[in-house]
């Protein structure tokens, strides 16, 4: 036991300082002193539950995979039928460690397993990104009715956006994945969003960790302005691709 116990004091060793690197990479922190000596403290406490931790991680990572092995097969069914892809690109990820971390704090909550698992709802994402907004949720439909999975929750900013201007679909999926022993169920955030939604979502998102910004207002107004504008736009693309789908009915 006690063997062990040292084997996972190193990979969390390794974690930890890795962990530290990537938030500071993800987050827009380059103040090192941003992560307090307890912060440090309190994941260095978790070391002896590292292989829990990598093998729920695991979980997850399967989890993302059975969902974008969905999306791949509609994909591949609905370009037949429609002549055109319904996604243009797939982005995945799992949450790092210290971004975990970072939300359970924010939430009063320990970094426990339980607590990640109860809590937290996004450690699993995918971004799914097309070209129309009628292919998101067509494609979101498509999702939701497969039996094994269940929707545990739908938030729709493209029909209500954020004061932001923000614009995407939002589902936390629950899907079964198949495990030596069991079938366990994990939750997905799955993002659906239009190729002009994503590009505004990332400018606007350099924009929010960027410390120290001239003008923020007036930017946060254009980045309003053009939210809008985008969303015009998608609603136009939509319309000229249906009168050409039309016309091509009639040949
Ligand atoms: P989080 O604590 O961020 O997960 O918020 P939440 O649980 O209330 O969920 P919500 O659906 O509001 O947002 C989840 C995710 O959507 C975020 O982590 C971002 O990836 C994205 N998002 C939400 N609002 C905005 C926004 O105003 N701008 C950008 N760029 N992304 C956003
Ligand atoms: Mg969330």
């Amino acid at each position: 036991m006690a063997a062990k116990r040292s084997g996972y004091s190193k990979i969390d060793f390794a974690k930890l300082t890795e962990s530290l690197d990537n938030i500071k990479e993800l987050e827009g922190i380059t103040d090192s002193n941003a992560i307090s000596a307890s912060d440090i403290e309190n994941l260095a406490n978790i070391k002896d539950r590292v292989k829990d931790f990598q093998i729920l991680m695991m979980k997850y990572e399967c989890a993302l995979s059975e969902v974008r092995t969905k999306l791949d097969v509609l994909n591949k069914e609905l370009s037949l039928i429609n002549n055109r892809n319904p996604f243009e690109a797939i982005k995945m990820r799992i949450k790092t460690p210290m971004s975990i971390y970072k939300k359970l704090n924010d939430k009063g909550l320990d970094f426990t397993l339980e607590n990640i698992n109860e809590n937290l709802s996004d450690i699993a994402g995918i971004r799914v990104i097309c070209s129309f907004i009628d292919d998101i949720y067509m494609l979101a439909d498509c999702l939701a009715n497969q039996d094994d999975i269940t929707v545990l929750q739908q938030k729709d900013y493209i029909a209500a956006p954020k004061n932001s201007g923000y614009r995407s679909l939002h589902l936390i999926l629950q899907v079964p994945i198949f495990l030596t022993q069991n079938k366990e169920y994990m939750k997905v955030e799955v993002q659906f969003r239009t190729i002009a939604m994503d590009f505004w979502a990332s400018l606007e998102h350099k924009m929010k960790y960027k410390k120290n910004i001239e003008n923020q207002e007036v930017i946060s107004d254009d980045l309003k302005f053009s939210a809008d504008l985008i969303n015009q736009l998608d609603l136009r693309m939509q319309q000229i691709r249906e009168k050409i789908d039309a016309s091509e009915d009639e040949q």
